[in-house]
C-alpha cells in the first residue's frame, strides 16, 4: 500500500521559489522482509496441516504421554486450584520474582549442600522460561564488560544463537557430537576448549543435551571443571531437562561439581519440561559468585535487564511452582510423576532401539544410551525430507527426533518408515 503522508514545502534549488507538493512515501512496513518460519516450529505447523491421519510429529521438544498429549502434572493441577481460590490480586509480583519460587528453585538446582556453603553468594532472578533465563544470564555477562566470547557446543539448540548474540556477545563453537560414534567427541571438545580463556564463557547443557541426547560422563565433567579452574573461563549451564535424564539430583551432578570448584557459575533453568509449565514461561537465572556483593550486583543487573526488555516477570507459573516446591505433599507427587515420565522415556528408548535393530539389522544401541527426549537418528537431510513427503513422518532435517512423541500406537509406523529410507 502506498500512502500520502504529507504536504511538504519544496524550494526550487535554482529559482529559490517555494511551492508545496504532495509527498508520496512508502509506509513503514511496506518493504519489511517476511521472514521464513522458525526451523522447528515451521515443521510442526507443516505436520498440523498434513491431512494424512497416520502422520507422526517427532519435531517439537514437548513431552507427550501414551495418548499423544502433553499432560498437566497432578501437583500443578492441585496448586492451580488452590491458587485460584486464594489469589487476592493480580498486582505485579516483586521484580526479582516470587520468593517461594526463588527459594525452591535455588534449592532444587544448587542443592542444600552447596547452599549451606555458599548461600550468600547465590543470586537469582525469575525469568520468562529458560529462554528468558539464558537471555538474562547473557545480558549480565555482557554488562560485566567481558571482552570474551561465549563457546557453544556444535551442535547446540539453535535458539541459543539469537538469545546470546542479541546482547552483543560473540559466539564460538566447540566440537561436541560425533555422528560416527553417536556420542560425545570429548577429545575434540577439550581440544577446542583448550583455547577458552579468562573472560570467556562456556555454555554447557546441564543434562539431556539438545539436540543430541549425548551427555558428558562424570569423569568428563571433572575434566571440564579442572579446565575451568586452570584456564579461568566461566561456565554457564543451560538446565532445561532436570529430572528427564537419570533423576533430579543425578542430572545436576556436573553443575554441582562446577559449583564446588569454580568461583563463578551462571545457570539458566527452565520448568517448561520438568513441571510441564511450557506456556506459563517459568524459568530462573541463577548467578553463583565469590561473595554477597557479587550476588547483589548480578541480581541488580539481571533485574535492570528484565526491566528494559519486558519489565516484570509473569506470575502464574512461578506461583504454581513455588507452591509445588514448598509443599511436601505436592512436591512428592510432582517428583513421582516426573520419575514416571523419565522411566517412560527410557523404556521408549530401549523399545525403539530393539524394534529398529530387528527391522533393519543395524546397530541402534546409541538410542538407548542417550538421555532425555532427543536423539539424532543419523539420517541424511534427504532421507529426513523423504520421510516427511512420502510417509508423513516429521523430524528435523538433522534427523533429530523427540523420543517422547513415540507411543505404542505410532512406534511400528515410525520404525517401518525409518527403515524404508535406510
Ligand atoms: C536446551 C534448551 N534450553 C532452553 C530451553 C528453554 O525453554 P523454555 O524457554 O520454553 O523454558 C529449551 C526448550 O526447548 C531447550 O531445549
Amino acid at each position: 500500500m502506498t500512502a500520502v503522508v504529507g504536504r511538504l514545502l519544496h524550494r526550487d534549488p535554482y529559482s529559490g521559489a517555494a511551492h508545496s507538493r504532495v509527498s508520496l512515501e512508502t509506509t513503514m512496513f511496506e518493504e519489511l522482509p517476511i521472514l521464513p518460519p522458525d526451523s522447528i516450529l515451521g515443521l510442526a505447523a507443516a505436520c498440523r496441516a498434513d491431512p494424512n491421519p497416520d502422520k507422526v510429529d517427532l519435531t517439537i521438544g514437548i513431552y507427550m504421554d501414551e495418548a499423544g498429549l502433553c499432560p498437566v502434572f497432578e501437583a500443578i493441577k492441585q496448586a492451580q486450584r488452590s491458587l485460584v481460590e486464594e489469589e487476592q490480586t493480580k498486582a505485579y509480583i516483586p521484580p526479582q520474582g516470587d520468593p517461594a519460587f526463588l527459594d525452591g528453585m535455588i534449592e532444587l538446582v544448587v542443592g542444600s549442600e552447596h547452599l549451606a556453603a555458599r548461600a550468600d553468594s547465590v543470586g537469582a532472578v525469575q525469568a520468562p522460561g529458560g529462554c528468558g533465563a539464558v537471555r538474562l544470564g547473557a545480558e549480565v555477562l555482557k554488562a560485566s564488560g567481558t571482552g570474551g566470547k561465549v563457546w557453544i557446543s556444535d551442535p547446540s539448540w539453535p535458539v541459543h544463537v539469537p538469545l546470546i548474540t542479541s546482547t552483543g556477545l560473540a559466539l564460538s563453537e566447540y566440537r561436541y557430537y560425533d555422528p560416527q560414534t553417536h556420542g560425545v567427541n570429548f577429545e575434540g571438545m577439550i581440544e577446542d576448549l583448550g583455547a577458552a580463556q579468562h573472560g570467556d564463557i562456556v555454555l554447557l547443557h546441564g543434562c539431556c543435551h539438545n539436540p543430541s541426547g549425548a551427555d558428558l560422563s562424570r569423569e568428563q565433567w571433572e575434566t571440564v571443571a579442572s579446565m575451568a579452574v586452570e584456564q579461568g573461563f566461566t561456565p554457564m549451564i543451560d538446565l532445561a531437562y532436570q529430572g528427564f535424564g537419570e533423576g533430579l539430583d543425578a542430572d545436576v551432578y556436573g553443575l554441582r561439581l562446577l559449583l564446588s570448584n569454580v568461583s563463578e557459575v551462571v545457570i539458566a533453568a527452565s520448568l517448561s519440561k520438568n513441571m510441564g509449565l511450557y506456556r506459563e514461561r517459568t524459568g530462573i537465572a541463577i548467578f553463583v559468585g565469590p561473595d554477597a556483593r557479587t550476588a547483589e550486583a548480578t541480581v541488580s543487573q539481571a533485574k535492570a535487564a528484565a526491566r528494559r526488555n519486558y519489565s516484570m516477570p509473569p506470575a502464574h507459573g512461578a506461583l504454581l511452582a513455588g507452591r509445588v516446591l514448598s509443599n511436601v505433599r505436592l512436591r512428592s507427587s510432582w517428583e513421582a510423576e516426573l520419575a514416571t515420565m523419565c522411566e517412560r522415556i527410557n523404556t521408549l528408548r530401549t523399545d525403539f532401539q530393539g524394534r529398529l535393530e530387528s527391522a533393519s539389522g543395524r546397530d541402534f544401541s546409541f538410542v538407548a544410551r542417550e538421555n532425555g527426549m532427543f536423539s539424532f537418528l543419523g539420517l541424511t537431510v534427504e532421507q529426513a525430507r523423504r520421510l516427511r513427503s512420502e510417509r508423513s513422518l516429521y523430524m528435523l532435517d538433522s534427523s533429530r527426533i523427540n523420543i517422547a512423541s513415540l507411543n505404542s500406537d505410532n512406534m511400528d509406523r515410525v520404525v517401518d518408515a525409518v527403515v524404508s529410507v535406510l
